[in-house]
């Protein structure tokens, strides 16, 4: 038996959580245990939750009755191994429940990465059933465990969106506006599209008083714009919106600003969670969800399996040294500190510049 500590949700209401201790089974047959040294927490996982039911997010690490286990990307080392392939010592990347330890069932074992093949799993998006084999991988990226946990999940989404812009030609646009711009996502687009001499779109970041400073030292954008100053942005020019804060009010704010010049809309997050709701119908280009899987496979297609998610980690490491030194990590390694920190991602009480990195082991 293994003490495992985890910090479930409430899955009608986020702000109570509950830590739990309880001892793991040993591993059954074709199984592996787990220890989970590090996790990051940042919005995306907020919206986990939020999307928890209809995507199932909370089916990954089922909890019971009201309760659910929030997955996070970290990295583990398997410390009991009933599954032969992927023995004991082996080093993970992937989906894992903010948890000391998990239980996993590898199947379609390849050098560097398996299948999670629960049956319980099955039915869920084959995208976070992937876990990598790490010592497979090349040296540099063994050495950015941090930034992967951290940045690569959210900056892989940024390369997906500027792929997709820049293969729709930006829809005419010739500015980007980018709700939300001092999240992850946010400013790994907007880097992605600064650092390329072939983008000429000038890049305008959307983002609350508080975060401006942390915007403008990345140095990615044209302009900064503060929440409720949208007047400022010139709605002559044509524009494609990519919105991570899921706000209403602000996609209310632009389509009405912009009108037929709002070329493209892209609903990508939901960072102002607690301000989503109908827009109604808006002038401009519709907001259609960006689903990154459906990028993914067009890429496939075009390129052959696996080559658009190499570029995307390829650009996150990229993005990931630029920025180096703007992000201080944090760690934490009391549950009762994991779930404090939750509640104040909530509440937007984490700035921007802050990384959280957790340990329950
Ligand atoms: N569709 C996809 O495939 C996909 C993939 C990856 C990420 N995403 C989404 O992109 C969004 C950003 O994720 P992230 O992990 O990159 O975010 P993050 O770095 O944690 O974002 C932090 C920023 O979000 C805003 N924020 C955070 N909490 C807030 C709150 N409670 N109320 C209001 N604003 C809040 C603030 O930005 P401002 O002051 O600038 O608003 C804050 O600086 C998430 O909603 C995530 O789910 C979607």
């Amino acid at each position: 038996m293994t003490q495992c500590t985890e910090l479930w949700v409430d899955r009608t209401q986020y702000r109570n959580t509950r830590i739990v201790k309880a001892d793991l089974p040993a591993p059954g047959d074709g199984e592996v245990l787990v220890a989970i040294d590090r996790f990051a927490l940042t919005s995306n996982n907020v919206s986990y939750a939020l999307s928890g039911d209809m995507i199932g997010y909370w089916g990954y690490y089922p909890a019971p009755d009201n309760w659910g286990k929030v997955p996070v990307w970290g990295c583990a080392n398997v410390i009991e191994s009933r599954c032969p392939e992927v023995p004991v010592g082996e080093r993970l990347w992937g989906f894992f429940p903010m948890a000391s330890h998990a239980l996993l069932r590898p199947g379609k074992v390849r050098d560097d990465q398996f299948i999670d093949v629960s049956e319980h799993r099955k039915p869920l998006p084959a995208l976070y059933n992937g876990y990598r084999r790490t010592r497979a991988e090349p040296g540099f990226l063994q050495d950015m465990e941090v930034e992967r946990c951290l940045l690569f999940p959210l900056f892989a989404t940024s390369w997906l969106i500027y792929d997709y812009l820049k293969d729709n030609d930006f829809f005419g646009a010739k500015q980007v506006l980018i709700g939300s711009v001092s999240s992850k996502t946010g400013f790994g687009l907007a880097q992605m599209l600064h650092s390329d001499p072939d983008v000429s779109q000038r890049i305008i970041g959307l983002t609350s008083a508080a975060n401006v400073a942390f915007v403008e030292r990345l140095g990615c954008c044209n302009d900064v714009v503060v929440y409720g100053e949208e007047e400022r942005i010139d709605s002559s020019v044509p524009a494609a919106y990519v919105d991570m804060s899921g706000d209403a009010r602000l996609t209310t704010a632009l389509h009405t600003l912009l009108g037929d010049n709002m070329v493209e809309s892209a609903m990508v997050g939901a960072t102002h969670w607690e301000h989503g709701g109908d827009t109604g119908s808006l002038p401009g280009a519709r907001p259609t969800f960006f689903f990154a899987p459906a990028q993914i496979a067009k890429r496939d297609d075009e390129w052959g399996p696996g080559v658009a998610m190499m570029k995307a980690m390829m650009a996150s490491a990229e993005v990931a040294n630029r920025i180096k030194g703007e992000l201080g990590v944090e760690w934490v390694r009391d549950p009762q500190l994991l779930a404090t920190l939750w509640n104040e991602l909530l509440d937007n009480k984490v700035s921007a510049n802050r990384g959280l990195m957790v340990s329950l082991l």
